[in-house]
């Protein structure tokens, strides 16, 4: 089994190729768990406290989360922090000294501010797993997604992975981009001009077009981006149904990507914008999957950083 090398899991930058490797083979243990009649049946977490800290709202990665501790046998608590003393004014470190005070194992935090698990993980003794912050990574969504592509096409070399959407708000594209390039796949960034980073073209190792036909072109892996609805108000497009016929993924033009290409995205997805309701709802659609192997990379990243980090 893999020993990760930090006390966190912070950012896919962070990881070594092996390290990413090793996790998904414990996620791919941990996802005949998930998808058994026996939920109880490693409880390797037993005894162990996760304490999930969200400032931010999500349905997939809180929940899986949650579920992950404690299928591995985990007490674990939700903090909402607007219903938490952070309503009050008490400042993030007071908030993560607090909570790691408790006895706490681990702590799983989502925050609007780029850095912030850094921070905490600064201030606390036990691991800090980033569940999201700001524009800048989501480690556990890439890591699904990787296990995702590893068990639909049986590896990462030479693949073309297709990521379009809104790429500047976007930190699963960044988190996703880091771990395609460490494990061998050639990754091509689609968006309109307004929803790409300014000087993307510098990053080395990527293909960047406003093209989404030309995105398309041969790919084995298309992942389609949120359109961030609270980022219309700043007229980075003109409509969504602009959008969609110029930017979104339907039947027609994915043929232009590979006969057995798979079709995902991080959710929550917005029908008929992003993808059109056919698409999602046809076989090329990975995106329940995704989530079922969202559980299964939760239940092990908790577990290494919990039980089997190097050094602890
Ligand atoms: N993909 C993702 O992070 O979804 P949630 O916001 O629902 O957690």
């Amino acid at each position: 089994m893999v020993s990760l090398h930090g006390k966190d899991l912070l950012g896919i930058r962070e990881l070594t190729k092996e390290e990413i490797a090793g996790i998904l083979d414990h996620a791919e243990e941990m996802r005949k768990i998930v998808v058994s009649g026996d939920k109880a049946q490693n409880q390797t977490l037993r005894g162990k406290s996760v304490q999930i800290l969200f400032y931010e709202n999500s349905t997939r990665t809180r929940t899986s989360f949650e579920l992950a501790a404690k299928y591995l046998g985990a007490s674990s608590a939700n903090i909402a922090a607007a219903a938490s003393s952070v309503a009050k004014g008490e400042t993030l470190i007071d908030t993560g000294r607090n909570i790691a005070a408790m006895g706490t194992d681990a702590i799983v935090m989502r925050h609007p501010s780029s850095g912030a698990p850094w921070l905490l993980a600064k201030n606390v003794p036990c691991p800090v797993l980033n569940a999201g912050d700001g524009l800048n990574e989501h480690p556990t969504q890439a890591l699904l997604d990787m296990l995702t592509i590893r068990r639909c096409k049986g590896g990462f070399e030479g693949l073309k992975v297709a990521i379009v959407g809104d790429i500047l708000h976007s930190r699963v594209a960044r988190s996703d981009l880091w771990a395609l390039q460490k494990l061998g796949a050639k990754v091509t960034f689609c968006g309109l001009r307004t929803l790409l980073p300014r000087d993307i073209e510098q990053v080395g190792n990527l293909e960047v077009t406003q093209d989404v036909r030309e995105a398309l072109e041969g790919a084995d892996v298309v992942i389609a981006l949120r359109i961030q609805l609270e980022r219309q108000a700043a007229g980075l497009f003109p409509s969504f149904g602009e959008y969609a016929r110029v930017s979104g993924l339907n039947p027609k033009n994915i043929r232009l990507a590979k006969k057995d290409v798979i079709v995902m995205h991080p959710g929550p997805v917005n029908r008929g914008v992003e993808l059109s309701s056919a698409l999602m709802d046809s076989g090329v659609s990975q995106i329940t999957g995704q989530v079922t192997n969202g559980a299964s990379v939760r239940m092990a990243v908790l577990d290494l950083l919990i039980n089997h980090r190097e050094g602890r």
